[in-house]
């Protein structure tokens, strides 16, 4: 198969691009390097055998001279929630019509198109509406109120079903659910074979994290360079469901490979409720990991749309793929310690030690 990574430098597209030529397909990325870090994978992902283009997913003319593909991967954004309160029209020209141009290119292709989703187009009213009560290391959802809401259960978390409206997505989760809902609808007026996948937490080596975005490697980096974090808001007891590369790439190759039971699709995908850790815990792992400890500053009001809890029902995936998470916490986290080591001379240039 001849695939595209649109973003094919950042952390997922790159690890993606790994595992595809591992695979034996042929890889084209295409990437602005806006994202730092990203230029790194250039050097390392071309000489495994990609092709990369430097290009914009915004500019139909970057996309225009590419060959025909089989399938397209869109995992391009400017992915944090908190930057795009300072810009808002560079996360919708760049997540929302970014896409259009790359969903233009899976039509005259009859590719498939993956889309790379979040959980933030469900807003921070209707996930905090969710009662929580207050354990020692985290919040939790608060079985004993009895709250029932579509697409909610407290033994399996948030599915697809899960109400999209409401105010306060976050500007990037506003770019994310036009996408989304921009694919479905190439789907069902043109017959694009689009996926979308509204990914929690995301994790694994090769993630340039910063307290913006990409939190989990971010604490890991943290700790091997003895850098302050921060918790904002809630006590650093918020909690996500983490998801690792492997199981990000295992379930990527599925729905391409199972494409007849995948195409026009809204999954939500993430590490569930056995994968699931708060700030101060994931504070906890790296102070026992590490065996030191990093200065953690505490502010008080939480980030605007952040969700108090989120875990992903991702059932859907599993009944109609086969597909369930395989990675663990402690083991995921051990791949992004060993990535970090390895990486120790290039993470010092980034990070400024
Ligand atoms: N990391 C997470 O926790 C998470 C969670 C849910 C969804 N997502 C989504 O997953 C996708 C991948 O995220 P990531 O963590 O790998 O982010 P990343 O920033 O590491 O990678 C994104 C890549 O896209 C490139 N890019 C940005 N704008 C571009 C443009 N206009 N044209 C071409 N390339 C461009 C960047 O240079 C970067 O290499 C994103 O769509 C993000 O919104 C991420």
């Amino acid at each position: 198969m001849r695939i595209l990574i649109t973003g094919g430098c950042g952390f997922v597209g790159a690890n993606l691009a790994r595992h595809f030529l591992t695979g034996g397909h042929e890889v084209i990325l295409l990437d602005n390097l806006a994202r730092r870090g990203s230029e790194y994978n250039v050097e390392d992902l071309t000489r495994l055998g990609a092709r990369f283009v430097h290009g914009d997913v915004r500019c139909v003319e970057d996309l225009a001279p590419l060959p025909r593909v089989d399938a397209i991967c869109e995992t391009s954004a400017q992915p944090s929630a908190i930057d795009g309160y300072a810009n808002p029209l560079y996360d919708l020209s760049n997540n929302t019509f970014g896409l259009l141009n790359v969903l233009e290119k899976a039509r005259r292709d009859d590719a498939v198109l993956v889309f790379w989703s979040t959980n933030k187009v469900y807003s921070g009213d209707r996930v905090n509406a969710i009662p929580v009560r207050e354990a020692a290391t985290r919040w939790e959802w608060d079985a004993a109120s009895k709250y029932r809401a579509r697409g909610f259960s407290f033994e399996k978390g948030i599915s697809d079903q899960f109400d999209v409206d409401g105010g306060q997505h976050s500007i990037y989760g506003l770019s994310k659910i036009c996408a989304d809902l921009i694919c479905q609808e190439w789907a069902d007026a043109f017959g694009v074979r689009t996926v979308v996948n509204r990914f929690s937490c995301l994790a694994g080596p090769g993630q340039f994290g910063k307290s913006a975005q990409g939190w989990v490697a971010w604490w890991v980096i943290a700790f091997h360079f003895g850098l302050p974090l921060v918790y904002i808001g809630w006590q650093g007891k918020q909690v996500r469901d983490a998801l690792f590369t492997p199981d990000i790439n295992r379930l990527v190759e599925l729905e391409i490979k199972h494409i007849d039971r995948a195409a026009g699709q809204v999954f939500n995908i993430g590490g569930g409720m056995s994968c699931c850790v708060s700030l101060q815990e994931m504070t906890a792992w790296c102070e026992k990991r590490f065996g030191a400890k990093v200065p953690v500053r505490i502010e008080p009001t939480p980030r605007k749309a952040d969700h108090a809890v989120y875990i992903t029902d991702a059932s859907k995936a599993e009944k109609l793929l086969g597909w369930r998470p395989q990675v663990g916490l402690d083991e995921g986290l051990e791949q992004i310690c060993a990535w970090v080591d390895r990486e120790h001379d290039r993470l010092a240039r980034l990070y400024g030690k």
